[in-house]
């Protein structure tokens, strides 16, 4: 068994599969992955990074050591391309959908682009992964796929329901299709954390709104609960790990407790608070000790790992009974910061 930073298993050894792609796999959560894999899981023999732009492949691959370059492939494709997903898949046990267009503004300006990514990619992806037989295929999600209020999280929603429904349509083919759904990566590009320690300097904090919060996560929990949805049963289903909210203002007291904090306003399409679980999909949302899980309707899940969710609830980051306190987050800074040099 292998454990994972809190000291908690994760899987079996001899069960870890030995070819995993990741889409995406050059970008913050990619990257986080495949190092995560090539440190701890030996097992894995060929670790292959989908994604379009050779220069951050190049660079990612000068960053590993010596010992790691023999398991791990970078393939130049996008996953516009279904025909480029199924050789780059061939001989693939596990798919990591990570490859996603994301920033809410660029989302508005170009919205055929982020359908062309976020919902035609994936469809190609579950496709791919269903003829070529892969036997895993966890696709990352976001809370603002629930009640999206702007395109990419309209397009996330739809990325969700392809995956989901691919269980649908499977027929007797033995794999299993999961999404994980979670908030604000802590410290990844465009987030709070890098933008207040860069605007400390000019001692003027832009805040968008001061009763403005959000859900928490860090990379490595992010990775963590990838590799346990591994060695899932059952697939078909959205998991929701319990996390953590922040309130915005924490963020910058935390950071910068001297500076002045000017509000700005909330941008278009962006919520006050976010949502993971909304009040409707708590009727088919149930609770487990570290995460929430969502099954299309009709589903049975296990209910000796699970209770049913409070129906007509909604799991948002306003309500949650889990706050960050302006101490753990400066502990998350400076993780940031400390983390930046490395691979
Ligand atoms: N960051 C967050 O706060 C957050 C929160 C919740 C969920 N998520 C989800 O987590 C996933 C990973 O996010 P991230 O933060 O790692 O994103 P990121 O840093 O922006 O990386 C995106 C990756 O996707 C690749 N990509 C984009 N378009 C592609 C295409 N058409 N074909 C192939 N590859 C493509 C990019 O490489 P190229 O440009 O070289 O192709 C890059 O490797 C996304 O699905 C995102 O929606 C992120």
């Amino acid at each position: 068994m292998n454990k994972n930073k809190e000291g908690n298993m994760i899987g079996k050894n001899d069960e870890f599969p030995e070819s995993i792609l990741v889409t995406g796999g050059t970008g913050s959560f990619g990257r986080r992955f495949v190092k995560t894999i090539l440190e701890k899981w030996p097992q894995c023999k060929r670790v292959v990074v989908y994604s379009r732009d050779e220069l951050k492949q190049w660079e990612m691959l000068e960053s590993f050591p010596k010992e790691y370059i023999s398991r791990v492939r970078m393939f130049l494709g996008d996953i516009r391309d279904k025909d480029r997903l199924k050789k780059a898949l061939e001989g693939i046990q596990c798919v990591i959908h990570a490859a996603a267009l994301k920033q809410v503004p660029a989302a508005e300006y170009n919205p055929s682009e982020f359908i062309k990514t976020n919902v035609y990619g994936t469809e190609n992806i579950v496709e791919a992964s269903i003829e070529v037989g892969v036997k895993n295929l966890i696709s990352l999600s976001t809370d603002k796929a629930a009640a999206p209020v702007n395109l990419y999280g309209a397009t996330k929603l739809c990325a969700d329901k392809l995956v989901i429904a691919a269980n649908n349509v499977k027929g007797s083919r033995d794999i299993k299709f999961i999404v994980i759904r979670y908030g604000n990566v802590i410290g990844s590009r465009g987030s709070v954390i890098p933008l207040f320690l860069k605007q400390k300097k000019s001692g003027n904090l832009t805040i968008t709104h001061k009763e403005m919060t959000r859900f928490s996560i860090t990379l490595d929990q992010g990775v963590d609960i990838v590799l346990q949805a591994l060695f899932e049963d059952d697939g078909g289903k959205i998991i929701v790990p319990k996390l953590p909210s922040y309130r915005i203002l924490d963020v910058a007291k935390a950071i910068a407790p001297e500076a002045n904090f000017v509000e700005t306003g909330i941008r278009p399409g962006e919520k006050l608070h976010e949502e993971l679980i909304t009040s409707s999909d708590s009727f088919n949302a149930y609770k487990g000790d570290k995460n929430y899980v969502i099954y299309p309707p009709g589903a049975s899940p296990d209910l000796d790992k699970y209770t049913k969710m409070e129906q007509g609830l909604s799991y948002n980051s306003k309500d949650n009974d889990w706050f960050l306190t302006q101490e753990e987050i400066r502990t998350m800074a400076d993780l940031y910061l400390s983390e930046q040099d490395k691979f």
